[in-house]
């Protein structure tokens, strides 16, 4: 079975991240084809990248915090980056992440599931352009969080559970599915690769 890695971009105090994380965990486990794993950015503090590009010593990495991340990124077959829009712009804490590793993301799919005025549409499209640069398939299928849910959590103590995302299950499902088809591609075409 492949693997996928659902990235938690938010590290901030009062997140929202935390029930859409447990909400997509739950739903993408439940399809029964992929082993998931949730990388929260909060159990992986990094200073702020200042060394030489790592596109230049692949896979050596002098701080075992960054190691550590980079096994967990390596390790998986493809992506959900779950994204919160800062600004117009996705959040720091992932471009740094992003910045200390590379070639473990490398001919692996990434889809989104964003949230925020405009579902986070405006920092999902900044991070497609960046996934092409890390050799990535970022999808098209993706799962917008709009403010009538955001609002309503609000109301009920902060999160969003699965009740009040339930109308977004048949777009994770459509994610998911292109998920499964690029990341068996994609793993059956590198395999080849090395052999
Ligand atoms: C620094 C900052 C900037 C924000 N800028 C935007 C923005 O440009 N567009 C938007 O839709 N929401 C914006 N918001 C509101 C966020 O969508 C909202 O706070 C959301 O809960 C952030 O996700 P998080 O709680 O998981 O960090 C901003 C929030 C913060 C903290």
């Amino acid at each position: 079975m492949h693997r996928i890695l659902v990235v938690n971009s938010s590290t901030r105090q009062g997140r929202f991240s935390d029930g859409i994380a447990t909400w997509a965990v739950q739903r993408l486990k439940e399809r029964g084809d992929f082993i998931v794993d949730l990388l929260d950015l909060r159990d992986h503090p990094l200073p702020f990248f200042d060394d030489t590009p790592p596109v230049y010593h692949p896979r050596e990495y002098a701080d075992e915090g960054v190691a550590r991340l980079a096994r967990q990124i390596d390790a998986a077959d493809g992506y959900v980056f779950l994204v919160a829009e800062y600004n117009h712009g996705y959040t720091a804490v992932l471009k740094n992440a992003l910045d200390h590793t590379f070639v473990e993301w490398r001919r692996k799919p990434v889809a989104f599931i964003g949230w925020g005025n405009v579902g986070g549409a405006r920092a999902i499209e900044q991070l497609r352009e960046v996934a092409v640069e890390f050799e990535m398939a970022p999808l098209r299928h993706a799962v917008h969080v709009l403010p009538d849910v955001m609002r309503a959590a609000r109301e009920r103590g902060g999160q969003a559970d699965s009740a009040l995302l339930a109308p977004l299950e048949p777009r994770l499902d459509l994610l998911a599915d292109d998920l499964a088809w690029w990341t068996e591609a994609l793993a059956t075409a590198r395999s080849a690769e090395v052999r």
